[in-house]
C-alpha cells in the first residue's frame, strides 16, 4: 500500500488525476473503475479540463462503476446515474455503450448482479479502480460485515451511511434502503486501486486502515491483500 498525504483537497484532485492520466495515455482502452461521492468530484474537473486540453481521450475507454441505489430511477438527481453523467460523461467523449453503472431498477436484481459481474470479466477487467471510504470503512457499498468473497450484490445499507449520504436527499427517510454494489473480490480483481480521503471526518477511518488488521469488520482492510493500491489522503 503507497500512502501520500496531501495538504489540499485540490492537491489530492490533481495527484489522482495524474495517475488517471498515466493510465489512460499508456492505455487508451483502458477500463476505468469509477466511483461517486463528494471525494472524487474534484478529481472528475481535473480530468475533464486534460480532456479539453486534449491531454488524453475518452474514446476508447470502458467505465464501470462501483455501485447504484436500488428502486432510483436514472433520470433522478439522486441517482449515481445523474451523479455520473454531471460530472464526467456529459463532458467528455466517452461512447454511451461504454458506460457501465448497475440497474437499480432491474426487474430481477439477482441477475442484474450477475450481469454487471459478467461485464466486467468480458471486458477484460478493471485496469484502475477508483474508490472513497465511508466513515465505517466501506468501499463501494460495502458496509462491516461484508464477505471478502464477495461479487456484485445486493447491499441493505447501514445506518451510518444512510445519515451520510441524506446530505444528497431531501430527508434521510427517502436515502434508499438497498444498493447494487460491486462486491469485495470484484474490487480485489481491479489491477490498480486508488483510494480517495479527505477531511477530518475521514481520519479515523484512514487512521483504522493504518493501523488495524485485516477483517471484515473493516471492509477497507482488504486493500492491504491487493498488490497495487495508493491512498491519497489529507484532512
Ligand atoms: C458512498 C459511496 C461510496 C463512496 C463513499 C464515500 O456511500 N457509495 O462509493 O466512496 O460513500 O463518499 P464521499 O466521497 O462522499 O465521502
Amino acid at each position: 500500500m503507497r500512502w501520500i498525504e496531501v495538504d489540499t483537497y485540490q492537491e489530492m484532485s490533481l495527484k489522482a488525476a495524474d495517475c488517471f492520466e498515466q493510465q489512460l495515455l499508456q492505455k487508451p482502452d483502458s477500463v476505468l473503475g469509477l466511483a461517486t461521492g463528494g471525494s472524487p468530484i474534484g478529481l472528475y474537473e481535473e480530468l475533464v479540463k486534460r480532456y479539453k486540453q486534449r491531454v488524453f481521450s475518452f474514446s476508447q475507454v470502458k467505465t464501470f462503476n462501483l455501485d447504484e441505489y436500488v428502486g432510483v430511477s436514472p433520470a433522478d438527481v439522486t441517482s449515481y446515474h445523474s451523479y455520473m453523467e454531471e460530472h464526467l460523461f456529459s463532458q467528455v467523449d466517452i461512447e454511451k455503450n461504454d458506460i457501465h453503472i448497475p440497474n437499480g431498477l432491474a426487474p430481477n436484481l439477482q441477475e442484474e448482479c450477475v450481469r454487471y459481474e459478467q461485464l466486467i470479466l468480458q471486458s477484460g477487467g478493471i485496469d484502475l479502480q477508483l474508490l472513497g471510504i465511508g466513515v465505517n470503512g466501506h468501499i463501494g457499498f460495502n458496509e462491516p460485515g461484508t464477505s471478502f468473497q464477495s461479487k456484485t450484490h445486493v447491499v441493505t445499507l447501514a445506518d451510518d451511511t444512510r445519515a451520510a449520504n441524506s446530505i444528497y436527499f431531501p430527508s434521510k427517510q427517502e436515502v434508499p434502503e438497498y444498493a447494487i454494489s460491486m462486491g469485495i473480490e470484484t474490487i480485489m480483481q481491479a489491477k490498480e486501486i486508488i483510494l480517495l480521503a479527505f477531511g477530518e471526518q475521514k481520519m479515523r477511518a484512514i487512521e483504522r486502515l493504518k493501523q488495524e488488521g485485516i477483517s471484515e469488520d473493516f471492509p477497507a482492510s482488504r486493500l492491504k491483500e491487493h498488490p497495487n493500491v495508493t491512498i491519497i489522503y489529507g484532512r
